[in-house]
């Protein structure tokens, strides 16, 4: 469920009339529900309130400051895979102690800081990290909380780039190694094993591949509590999957049931780090038609958003839906074409050969499911600012992120003397 419906023939986010923003904040901009994702992270921690458990936003799916805060108020972490995710979460007041930290190639300047700020834990995602962890710990003279992130080798069946728990993935530690690697974890004198950690892939659509991870690690679990590790979280990940067209993800409440049955025996903080699930039905990306260009083979719409903007139709070949912001235009009837931006690269489209209402110039189109990679990932290739992101909180509009300007494009850049 979100906020984003029709009254009469005009879309709003909320109480507000999308077609109001764009023409106060020009387009593109990116749109959040301020309702949608309180009621998203509430629903989430709803469905674990019979456990022992944290949710941890996943700060890459979007991480604007104010996103971010709207899940701190409701008590939630953050999982953060950079330093600057790290900044951007102690930015948006969330607890250190709520803070996750996963990805491969923590740096050591990004350990220390993790370190120095008593983040919860880090997911550990090789020997050679947790050497480096150990030693960067030492120096700072603490103990790091740590987890490590375990390979169960179950296929996710989603978009081969977004699948991250199979043998062949760079993430994690094989399954296999793992019990070796606990021990010499527990061996090393600045490592403090706190927990086991899983993540197995993203847009997942069914339940059977989390039910299989768990049942690969849970006797992991048991090993290392069994030999007197000091086990307090399970770490399952993000990757709960959500519908952009006609998808069918499991609904949270199974989702929560299958999980508090499959480790109901362990003892442990449940942890979970869903980014997609929380806001990526929670926004949407608004653009201006700009012109129709009718070819010999195709129509195309050309928008003024493009692949730099969101690229997951161009990386991915990601499906978002494409709504009329006024409905009216729906009358004209439909057309099949190609939404495409302004970027001089041919892999720059949102939709490729869909039936579309009938736009012309002028028109407003909502770009829908766009909360989650859609500005986190956005870039200023073809030297674009970055596009606004306004959120919408009954009838308040705000905006939380301003659109850039040609002088941010040339911050930090200098010409040389002499050149
Ligand atoms: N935890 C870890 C360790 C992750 O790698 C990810 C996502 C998450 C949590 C959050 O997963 P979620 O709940 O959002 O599925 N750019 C791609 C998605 C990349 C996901 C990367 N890792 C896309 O636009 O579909």
């Amino acid at each position: 469920m979100n906020h984003f419906n029709y009254r009469e023939n005009d879309l709003y986010c909320e109480d507000v009339a999308v077609k109001e923003i764009a023409q106060k904040v020009g387009t593109p901009f990116y749109l959040y529900s301020h309702a949608t994702l309180a009621r998203h992270i509430r629903h989430f921690q709803k469905a674990f309130a019979a456990v022992p458990h944290l949710v941890c936003f996943s700060a890459k799916a979007n991480s604007n400051l104010a996103v971010m805060k709207v899940f701190v108020n409701a008590g939630a972490g953050v999982d953060i895979v950079s330093g600057g995710e790290l900044f951007r979460a102690l930015r948006a007041g969330c607890d250190p102690g709520k803070i996750v930290y996963s990805g491969v190639g923590k740096t050591e300047d990004e350990i220390i800081a993790a370190l120095r700020n008593g983040i919860m834990m880090f997911n550990v995602e090789s020997a050679a990290e947790l050497e480096k962890i150990n030693e960067v710990a030492g120096t700072l003279g603490v103990k790091a909380p740590i987890a490590l992130r375990v390979n169960p080798d179950v296929d996710p069946q989603t978009h081969p780039y977004i699948s991250t728990g199979m043998k062949k993935a760079k993430f994690g530690i094989n399954i296999a190694q793992a019990l070796e690697e606990y021990q010499r974890a527990q061996s090393l004198p600045h490592i403090q094993v706190v927990g086991v950690d899983c993540h197995i892939g993203s847009q997942l659509t069914s339940l059977s591949p989390f039910v299989d991870a768990i049942a690969k690690i849970r006797t992991l679990v048991s090993t290392l509590k069994a030999e007197g590790a000091d086990l307090r979280y399970l770490d399952l990940g993000g990757g709960l999957g959500i519908t952009y067209n006609n998808e069918m993800p499991p609904d949270l409440e199974d989702y929560a049931a299958a999980i508090q049955k499959a480790t109901s025996d362990l003892s442990v903080t449940l942890v979970f780090e869903p980014g997609r699930v929380l806001v990526g039905n929670a926004g949407i990306l608004v653009c201006r038609t700009l012109y129709v260009k009718k070819g010999e083979i195709k129509t195309f719409v050309i928008t003024d958003a493009g692949m730099n903007d969101l690229i997951r139709p161009s990386l991915y070949g990601s499906y978002h839906g494409l709504m009329a912001v006024d409905r009216s235009v729906d009358e004209r009837g439909t057309m099949v074409a190609d939404v495409v931006g302004p970027i001089c690269e041919s892999g720059d489209f949102l939709a490729q050969d869909r039936e579309i209402p009938a736009f012309e110039t002028g028109d407003l189109i909502a770009v829908t499911s766009a909360g989650a990679y859609g500005f986190t990932m956005s870039s200023n290739y073809n030297s674009r600012p970055r596009v606004p992101e306004i959120m919408v909180q009954g009838e308040r509009v705000m905006t939380v992120r301003q659109r850039e300007t040609f002088e941010d494009l040339v911050r930090g850049e200098t010409i040389p003397e002499d050149i």
